[in-house]
């Protein structure tokens, strides 16, 4: 792959390089849309990312290429002109943290040249565009030294992803896509960046990735809503409760005082945001107990609450989990990410994944009428030079 890369970007810029990097993408593993509400996930890096060849220019024009958008050709920028452009299409992820990396007071003063390949299929909801900012940020670090933190590059991927493409999103992705190790997953809390790294032993059991085929994007503004509306909820429980998060509380003091959100749909999407956490650090404790059973009791409660009191899934979604729950050696399955679409997992016994796959796919094409996709996770390191 990487020789692959390098030759490609001889061709495309006709010049040579042979600093190649890789972003990984991210499955999360349990806590989901707990992050913006004070919460814990857990999420894992995975080899599937996106690849990048880069070079120094000796002039201020930063030229991009990716290979999933050939047809797109080499897209210009000008290092004093990096605003957010609808038409810049893709090229407005590395576009904004190259951006903030100048307006943070990092000297980037000469362009560059950056070849993208990614594996992560579009639209999953796999983190394309966190392991996007997430690459470039490693890539700037290193052409020009600037000695960056991972955590620095974190959050600045997190700022591209609010300020500049204007998607309310919390921290998991680029934290995940930065701070991976191999073989584990990492439980965040993410109202204190703290964190751990639990090994991801599934013992006889691997987790599939299932993708609806079902394009996540259109949901960006559907996301901001749940946000807003947790936001909501929480200022009305700030009237009893000296809170800043719903991640502060526990199942029994949300439902001592729910009734103050007073609106059927608001006490909802708390509950789910107040449950969910308290599943993500029950699942972390099933884990390190080698309980797979367990923890993948708490993955299906995550995907009922998601469907019920979420309502993030989506016919594609319930259908793909749905049916994967019901088969044989499946100890649990989940939508992971934001939803309305894009991808779930499920933790399957590895002898019986073959005829998973088969099931699970005929049963999804018949009631959908198009195919999913499955692959097996693995887990890897975050964002790295090769
Ligand atoms: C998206 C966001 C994350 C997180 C998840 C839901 O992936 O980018 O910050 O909120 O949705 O858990």
């Amino acid at each position: 792959m990487e020789n692959e890369l390098i030759e490609l970007f001889h061709s495309v810029f006709g010049k040579e390089s042979k600093s190649v990097y890789f972003a990984p993408g991210r499955i999360n593993l349990i806590g989901e849309h707990t992050d913006y509400n004070g919460g814990y996930v857990f999420p894992a890096a995975i080899t599937i990312g996106t690849y990048g060849v880069a070079r120094k220019r000796e002039d201020q024009t930063i030229r991009l290429y990716s290979e999933n958008f050939s047809e797109l050709g080499i897209i210009e920028l000008s290092l004093t002109d990096l605003v957010y452009k609808k038409e810049d299409e893709w090229t407005n992820y590395p576009k904004g943290m190259i951006h903030y990396l100048i307006e943070q007071g990092y000297v980037i003063d000469q362009g560059v040249d950056i070849l993208f390949y990614g594996t992560i299929p579009n639209g999953a909801g796999l983190s394309s565009s966190a392991s996007i900012e997430l690459l470039t940020g490693v890539i700037l670090n290193d052409l020009f030294n600037l000695n960056i933190n991972m955590l620095d590059l974190v959050n600045t991927g997190k700022r591209v992803e609010n300020q500049f493409i204007g998607v309310n999103s919390g921290i998991m992705d680029q934290f995940a896509i930065g701070m991976g190790k191999l073989n584990h997953a990492i439980l965040l809390d993410t109202n204190t960046l703290e964190y751990e790294l639990v090994p991801a032993d599934f013992g006889e059991y691997v987790i599939a990735i299932m993708n609806t085929n079902k394009r996540r994007e259109l949901a960006d503004s559907k996301y901001n809503e749940r946000r807003a509306e947790c936001e909501l909820a929480l200022s009305r429980l700030q009237t009893i409760l000296p809170i800043k998060s719903l991640g502060e509380l526990t199942e029994e003091v949300f439902e001592q005082n729910k009734d103050v959100i007073a609106d059927k749909e608001l006490i909802k999407r708390a509950k789910h945001a107040v449950t969910e956490n308290q599943r993500t650090i029950k699942a972390k404790q099933a884990l390190v107990n080698n309980d797979l059973q367990r923890f993948g009791q708490l993955l299906n409660a995550s995907h009922a609450s998601l469907k019920e009191d979420y309502e993030v899934t989506g016919i594609e979604l319930d259908t793909l989990v749905g049916t994967a729950q019901k088969q044989s050696g499946v100890l649990g399955a989940r939508m992971t990410g934001a939803g309305f679409g894009g991808c779930a997992i499920a933790l399957v016994k590895e002898s019986e994944v073959n005829h998973f796959i088969k099931q699970v796919g005929q049963i999804y094409q018949e009631k959908i009428g198009y195919s999913a996709d499955f692959y097996i996770a693995n887990i890897d390191d975050g964002a790295r030079k090769l």
